[in-house]
C-alpha cells in the first residue's frame, strides 16, 4: 500500500523554487496496478522517487506499507529500496561487463545473500521473464526489449512488494513495448505486486486500473478504467 496525504515537493527557494509535487494525495492499494501520465516536467518521476523514499517530501506524509518515509533512517529507507521496491528505468542501466544473471543476482549479493539461495533466485526470475537462455550473455549482445527484460528481473529476484517502473518501454519499439508491458501485468496478477507505471502512452497507460495525470505537480485527471482494456484491439499497434 502506497499513500501520498497532501505531497508537496518543492526543490530550491525564492524564485527559482520549483514545485514539482504539489498538494498531491491518493492511495494505492496493495497489489493494484496503476498509471502515471503527464507532460515532461509534471513531477511523474519526483513522485516515483518519494515512494523510494530517495528524496524526503517538503509537506505532508509519503507512507509505503503503512510506514512513514519521512520518518525512516537513511539505512531503513535504503533498505527499503534493497529488499521492497523494485525500479525499472527506460535506459534499462544493466552493468555492461556483468552477464544477464550477474546483473540480475547484484540486488542479492549487494544486501549479503548467500551465494546458492542467489543462484536459485536469479534462476527462477530469468525464468518468469522468460530470458534463462541468455543467462550468460552481456547486456550489448543482447536486443532493447531483452535487456528491459533482464532489468525486470532484476528488480524482480528481490521479491518486491512494488514495482515502480519509470517509462520502461521509452526506448523499446510498440513490439518491444507491448512485450514487457504484457510481462509487467503477468507479474502484477501472479505475484500481487503493487505496480506504478510512469508512461506517455495511453495504450500502455491502460494496462493499470486507473490512471492518474499531472500537470504541475498537481492531479489533473483521475480516471478508473474498466477491466482489461489491453484485451481490446485498439488499432494501434504494430
Ligand atoms: N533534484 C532536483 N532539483 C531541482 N529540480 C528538480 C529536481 N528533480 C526534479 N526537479 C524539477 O521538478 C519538476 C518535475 O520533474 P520530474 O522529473 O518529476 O518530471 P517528469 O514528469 O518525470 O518529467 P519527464 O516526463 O520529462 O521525465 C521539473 O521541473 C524538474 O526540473
Ligand atoms: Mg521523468
Amino acid at each position: 500500500m502506497i499513500e501520498f496525504q497532501s505531497v508537496s515537493k518543492v526543490f530550491g527557494s525564492g524564485p527559482t523554487a520549483v514545485r514539482s509535487v504539489d498538494d498531491l494525495s491518493f492511495r494505492i492499494p496493495k497489489g493494484a496496478f496503476w498509471a502515471l501520465m503527464g507532460p515532461s516536467g509534471s513531477g511523474k518521476s519526483t513522485v516515483l522517487h518519494l515512494i523510494a523514499g530517495l528524496t524526503p517530501p517538503s509537506s505532508g506524509s509519503v507512507q509505503v506499507e503503512g510506514v512513514d518515509i519521512a520518518r525512516m533512517s537513511s539505512s531503513e529507507s535504503a533498505a527499503l529500496r534493497r529488499r521492497r521496491v523494485g525500479y525499472v528505468l527506460q535506459t534499462f542501466n544493466l552493468l555492461p561487463f556483468l552477464t544477464a544473471e550477474e546483473n540480475v543476482g547484484m540486488p542479492l549479493v549487494l544486501d549479503g545473500v548467500r551465494q546458492r539461495e542467489v543462484d536459485t533466485r536469479v534462476q527462477r526470475a530469468l525464468e518468469m521473464v522468460n530470458m534463462s537462455h541468455r543467462a550468460a550473455h552481456h547486456p550489448m549482445h543482447l536486443s532493447g526489449g531483452e535487456q528491459q527484460r533482464i532489468a525486470i528481473a532484476r528488480a524482480l529476484v528481490i521479491e518486491p512488494a512494488i514495482i515502480l517502473a519509470d517509462e520502461p518501454t521509452g526506448n523499446l519499439d510498440r513490439a518491444g513495448g507491448r512485450a514487457v508491458m504484457d510481462l509487467i501485468q503477468e507479474v502484477n496478477e501472479r505475484t500481487q505486486v503493487t505496480v506504478l507505471l510512469v508512461t506517455h502512452d495511453p495504450v500502455f497507460a491502460a494496462y493499470g486500473q486507473r490512471v492518474l495525470r499531472l500537470v504541475d505537480g498537481r492531479l489533473q485527471q483521475d480516471m478508473t478504467l474498466p477491466d482489461k482494456p489491453p484485451a481490446l484491439d485498439l488499432g494501434v499497434a504494430g
